[in-house]
């Protein structure tokens, strides 16, 4: 399997801090990979250097074989990157159907609204509050319309920061088995989480980020079977 998207040696930080450093990682086409750590391992700044939004100050990040890093944040939506941020990141004060338009990167209005009917049949939830306003809707549907809002780009890969974040377990399983669907359906995710069973769940392979460095990566398997991941991250 060819590596979508690959990581060699990334170092990205804020002023003098390090946040991450050392990482290298692959994501294959057709994967779902997990990026598990504690607060504050630098999951979130390892996504945001993938999008562009934080500069890569050592190393090198390829998507499809061609290098990302140094390319703005519009030119890698543009190769086929969809970011759902950490905290959704929606406008409050826009309807659900405006917020998700603005993911939408095709011109063509015919194009858009297959993107909005792919996204109103994996959550039908959205298509009943379409003209409600974001700021309105229960903390599961803003994270439903969050992840909408990064299918609209129809995007190769779909990076996840958190979705599981502050909310009850039945609304984080309607989230996941939908991302199991997305990712059935050809979508590669790269998945960044905290809640690591679920990760593990939907995920073909995992990463172990500590202190902002890779530890461990391996197989769902492998990484269930790890002493340092029962204990440390499955509670057992
Ligand atoms: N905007 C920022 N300015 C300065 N330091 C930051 C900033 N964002 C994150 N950091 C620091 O960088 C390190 C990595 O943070 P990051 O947000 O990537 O962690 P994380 O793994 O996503 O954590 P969490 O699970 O809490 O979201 C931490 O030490 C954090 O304090
Ligand atoms: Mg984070």
């Amino acid at each position: 399997m060819s590596a979508l998207l690959r990581l060699d040696g990334l170092e990205a930080g804020y002023g003098d801090l390090t946040a991450v450093s050392g990482v290298s990682l692959e994501v294959r086409r057709g994967e779902a990979v997990a990026l598990i750590g504690s607060n504050g391992a630098g999951k979130t700044t390892t996504l945001r250097a993938i999008c562009g939004l934080l500069p890569v100050r050592a190393g090198r990040i390829e998507f499809e074989g061609a290098r990302l890093d140094g390319l703005g944040s519009s030119q890698i939506v543009a190769r086929g990157i969809a970011h759902v941020p950490e905290g959704r990141q929606l406008f409050p004060t826009m309807t659900v159907r405006d917020n998700l338009e603005l993911g939408g990167r095709a011109a063509d209005r015919r194009r858009r609204d297959d993107a909005l009917e792919l996204v109103f049949t994996l959550f039908p939830r959205l298509r009943e509050r379409e003209r409600q306003l974001a700021g309105t809707l229960s903390g599961g549907e803003q994270q439903m319309c969050a992840i909408g809002r990064g299918l609209m780009a129809r995007p190769r890969l779909l990076l996840l920061d958190e979705p599981s974040l502050g909310l009850a377990p039945m609304t984080v399983k309607l989230i996941f088995d939908t991302l199991q669907r997305v990712n059935g359906d050809g979508t590669t995710i790269m998945l960044v989480e905290q809640n690591v069973p679920r990760a593990l769940q939907l995920s073909h392979r995992g990463y172990v980020l500590e202190n902002g460095r890779i530890v461990l990566e391996g197989t769902r398997e492998s990484l269930r079977a790890s002493p340092h991941v029962k204990q440390a991250y499955l509670g057992l």
